[in-house]
């Protein structure tokens, strides 16, 4: 369905992502982990059409290379920011009709916007100022507005960012309903080896944007390479047990504090 081939970003003389190729079938859970700065994030600002590259990214045989963001979007390729992105002032019923009216190509269905808002579990929260929402519930409108565009994949950044345990699960919950429910594939970007392995059918670890290794998750996170890639011959500890999370498996961060308050993320990543 999502077939990249050889894509390279430089910033300058940063070369962001570097010569990866993947792909993605219909149905699909991929995950993509690895050290921050590794380029996860760029890679998805490429596939969403926000920067050019070079190489080639073929979406059911299409070529999105040179497409704008809202076409792509129209294609069937959504996705979420790692710190969620929603309109303060508008409702939750807005902010998930906003995704349905701009980003489905089958035209604003209000019916379809109250389905997603039972669907993401916000359907007593309709008439709340997004704003005023907490954490666990921006993301789940975030990922609900995502929803509404009808999409065939669905990029997640870092969910889990920032949750704790139990929200954890509940997100884990809506993003196995997504996949098998609505049929929808998913790429997602984690830290959480745990969730990882849990979620994902095929796992892309990356460093300095290029590829490290890419298969099976429980083959691919005990991969020497991938330890090396985290520990650094220093062993400064980037495969961990995080405590302030409750014992979840914490990979790619260089601390677990990040991981909980999301400071670290800087805004339009
Ligand atoms: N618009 C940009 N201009 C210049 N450099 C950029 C830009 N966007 C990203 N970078 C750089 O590209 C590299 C990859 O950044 P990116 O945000 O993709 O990493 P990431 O893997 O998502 O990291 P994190 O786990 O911290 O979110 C970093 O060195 C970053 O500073
Ligand atoms: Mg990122």
């Amino acid at each position: 369905m999502l077939e990249i081939k050889n894509i390279t970003k430089k910033f300058g003389a940063l070369t962001a992502v570097n010569n990866l190729s993947f792909n993605v079938q219909k149905g699909d859970v991929f995950g993509i982990a690895g050290p921050n700065g590794a380029g996860k994030s760029t890679l998805y600002n490429l596939i969403t059409g926000l920067y050019p590259f070079e190489g080639s990214i073929r979406f059911n045989g299409q070529e999105l290379r040179g497409m704008l963001p809202h076409r792509i979007a129209k294609l069937g390729i959504a996705r979420t920011f790692q710190i969620p992105q929603t309109f303060p002032s508008l409702t939750v019923e807005a902010g998930i009709g906003i995704g349905n009216y701009f980003g489905s190509q089958d035209g604003f269905d209000s019916s379809y916007v109250d389905q997603i808002l039972k669907f993401v579990n916000l359907d007593k929260k309709r008439n709340h100022k997004t704003g005023q929402l907490n954490l666990l519930d921006k993301k789940m409108l975030m990922i609900g507005a995502a929803l509404a565009t009808k999409p065939k994949i669905l990029m997640l950044d870092e969910p889990m960012a920032g949750s704790n345990s139990k929200e954890i699960i509940s997100l884990m919950d809506l993003i196995k309903r997504i996949n098998q429910d609505m049929g929808i594939a998913i790429i997602i970007i984690e830290h959480f080896m745990k969730v990882l392995t849990e979620l994902t059918r095929k796992l892309l670890i990356i460093q300095t944007g290029t590829e490290i290794c890419c298969g099976d998750p429980v083959e691919v996170t005990s991969n020497p390479k991938v330890i090396e890639c985290y520990l650094g011959s220093s062993g400064d500890g980037q495969i961990t047990t995080s405590e302030n999370s409750n014992s979840e498996i914490h990979i790619g961060e260089k601390n677990a504090e990040k991981n909980l308050t999301g400071s670290n993320h800087a805004g339009g990543k």
